[in-house]
């Protein structure tokens, strides 16, 4: 509608302005409709039902502004002139008059001297009936655009376009979603990031080349946050590997003292650190290993076989026991053994602290890959559930540990698309539950 009403402004004047006129781009073209009005305008009828062109203020205006004007009007079928009407250009159209009916049209006279003349003959509807009119010779001002402009703005022309601006902008619509349907993948995408998935890269190939500076650019920066990450968790991997031989020799020094108290304290602590080290050891060992690709498959039923073999001497001496009860067929799910050794160990060690002497901790394994670690100690208090996998958290500070075991042992888990969680043990204590990520034949 705009590209409707705005052509004759944006196209067609400058045209006949700059670039010379033909009959289609002399300026006076803009004339004619106006000065039909004015002579329609003009009509009346007498008494005795005849019509006639009155000198009206309005036609005398406009005789005045354009000197060269000239007009005339007729009965379409008899052709005879109305009163007013100039007969010299009425004999120009002698031939047709009577026999033809002109919808509209635009014609110069020949012999005016003037080239960029202009008129207008057609059938007009006017409120005495159907007549034809001829207007010619009207000069061009400025605001005849502007009349012709605001005649075209009427409430049938607006009418006429609705449904077809209506289905423009249903179709703008309908292109500038699609085009961005990408986008709103990506921002659903980008949404799940986390410092896991940070591998993640917004796809370009199907984006309007208006935005896609805009997503090389997001992707350039996930790019650099990547590589700062990176270079922390080698830094925090170095450290800790760098620091394991001096603890080696401290804990080696220790050793050699003579026993007394002393000893007995510096080798608690020492072994404390040792253990902290081992736990940053795992944990920058898994993020190196798991940059993308899941974990191989592991039998979990041998491998928690072999960590309670392992585990068993510590339990006796310390009057506990550990039951195990697996499936009689393998159990393969996705898992680094490493991990599942460090994450089942410490659970075990934990539930032995609270285990009372004489009693039994119990590992169990099911068919659908869940594993359950559970003692009959104290239990953890429902406030505590979430606590407990916070680092550092330790219920009381009278027991030996680091409060890093649980917020290490989970997240291991979830970064090998596992999960755990603690639940209690119906007749008390608790039970921790490990959910392994199924291997899919
Ligand atoms: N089986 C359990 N029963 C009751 N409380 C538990 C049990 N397991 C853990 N907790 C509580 O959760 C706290 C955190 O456990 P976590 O394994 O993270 O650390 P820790 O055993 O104290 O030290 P670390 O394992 O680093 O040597 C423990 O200090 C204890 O208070
Ligand atoms: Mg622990």
């Amino acid at each position: 509608m705009l590209a409707y009403f705005s052509t004759p402004l944006t196209v067609q004047i400058p045209l006949a302005f700059f670039w010379g006129r033909d009959h289609r781009q002399a300026l006076e073209v803009w004339t004619t409709k106006r000065a039909r009005d004015v002579v329609v305008d003009a009509l009346r009828r007498d008494a005795d039902g005849s019509l006639r062109l009155e000198l009206t203020e309005r036609l005398r205006a406009h005789q005045e502004r354009n000197p060269n004007f000239r007009f005339a009007v007729f009965e379409p079928q008899t052709g005879a002139l109305l009163p007013g009407s100039s007969e010299a250009l009425a004999a120009h159209f002698k031939p047709l008059i009577g026999d033809v009916e002109v919808y509209g049209s635009l014609f110069h006279l020949t012999d005016d001297k003037n080239p960029n003349a202009r008129g207008y003959v057609r059938t007009t509807l006017t409120r005495y009936g159907k007549l034809g009119t001829i207007v010619y010779g009207s000069d061009f001002h400025w605001d005849d655009i502007f009349y012709q402009l605001h005649a075209y703005i009427v409430t049938e022309n607006i009418l006429a376009f609705l449904p077809f601006c209506a289905l423009v902008s249903l179709i703008w619509f309908f292109v500038i979603r699609g085009s961005l349907a990408p986008l709103h993948a990506a921002a659903s995408n980008v949404r799940q990031i986390n410092i896991d998935t940070l591998n993640w890269q917004a796809p370009s190939s199907e984006l309007p080349s208006e935005i896609l500076p805009f997503v090389e650019e997001v992707n350039a920066a996930f790019q650099r946050v990547r590589d700062g990450v990176a270079r922390q968790r080698r830094f925090t991997a170095n450290s800790a590997h760098e620091l394991r031989t001096p603890i080696a020799i401290l804990c080696a020094r220790v050793d050699k003292m003579a026993d007394d108290a002393l000893k007995i304290e510096l080798q608690r602590d020492a072994t404390r650190i040792k253990t902290i080290l081992e736990q940053l050891l795992v944990l920058a060992q898994i993020e190196e290993r798991s940059e993308g690709k899941p974990p191989p498959a592991l039998e979990l039923g041998g491998a928690l076989l072999a960590i309670i073999a392992d585990l068993m001497p510590i339990a006796y001496a310390n009057n506990r026991q550990i039951e195990f009860d697996a499936p009689d067929v393998g159990v393969s799910v996705r898992a680094y053994r490493w991990a599942v050794e460090s994450v089942v160990t410490n659970l075990i060690e934990n539930a032995m602290r609270v285990e009372p002497p004489g009693g039994f901790v119990s590992v169990r394994l099911t068919g659908d890959a869940i594993v359950d670690v559970i003692d009959h100690g104290p239990g953890i208090a429902l406030e505590d559930r979430d606590m407990i996998f916070e680092p550092f958290w330790r219920k009381s500070d009278s027991t030996p540990g680091t409060g890093l075991g649980l917020a290490i042992a989970k997240e291991l888990m979830e970064k090998q698309g596992g999960r755990l969680w603690a639940e209690e043990t119906p007749g008390g204590g608790a039970t921790f539950k490990l959910a392994f990520s199924r291997e899919e034949n």
